[in-house]
């Protein structure tokens, strides 16, 4: 969502498999980022809950996107589609994750799993935790936390209007898998 007038954009290499890539969200992202916020959740963020979590310091938003061959062949630059987006936060003990979701067409191809690789990049002995609070009915994140080696650490009762609980997953810091990550083998 940031909208910079100078400084270079992150990027991140491409997925293997498809060609994408994270990047700082930008505004022009909003529309699909909100369509995909929407197919995801059960209780979606709107704009406005966006524009707040972003207006916070420490608080970063990424996006993946997919570049593909311009389909007129017109020899200019590829057309992207936005799969998939993360907010976060830098804590000084933890990265935060505060929302993340995959577009439904693209799920079970490691675009979620690629993101968490990244938020693994600003873990360190210092802040060596990612945690995340879930829906208790959102069983298929459940699922995929673990898959990726969260842990369920805690239950935090009443966490959404309707009075349910949110269950707090948590991955620790790998020092191996990092270096893995940063030669990427
Ligand atoms: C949860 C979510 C982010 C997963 O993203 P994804 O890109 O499809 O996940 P990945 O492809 O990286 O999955 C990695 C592994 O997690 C496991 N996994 C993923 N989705 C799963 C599901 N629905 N049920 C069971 N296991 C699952 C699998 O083991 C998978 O590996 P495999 O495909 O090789 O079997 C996606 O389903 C989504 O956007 N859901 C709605 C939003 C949401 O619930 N976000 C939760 C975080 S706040």
């Amino acid at each position: 969502m940031h909208e910079r007038a100078a400084g270079p954009i992150a990027w991140m290499k491409p997925f293997d498999s498809l060609g994408a890539e994270i990047r700082d969200m930008l505004r022009r992202d909003m529309p699909r980022v909100l369509d995909i916020e929407r197919a995801g959740f059960a209780h979606p963020w709107d704009e406005a809950e966006f524009h707040r979590a972003c207006k916070l310091t420490k608080v970063r938003a990424m996006t993946a996107a997919l570049y593909e061959p311009d389909p007129d062949d017109t020899g200019l630059c590829a057309v992207e589609t936005v799969i998939g987006f993360m907010v976060f936060e830098l804590g000084t003990r933890a990265v935060e994750l505060m929302n993340l979701a995959v577009a439904p067409e693209f799920r079970r191809r490691s675009v979620g799993r690629k993101m968490i690789d990244y938020l693994s990049s600003y873990l360190s002995e210092k802040r060596p935790r990612i945690v995340a609070n879930v829906w208790e009915r959102n069983v298929d994140a459940q699922l995929w936390f673990r898959a990726l080696g969260f842990r369920a650490v805690r239950i935090l009762p009443g966490e959404y209007e309707d009075g349910s609980e949110a269950w707090q997953f948590a991955r620790r810091w790998r020092p191996a898998e990092a270096a893995a990550l940063a030669t990427g083998h």
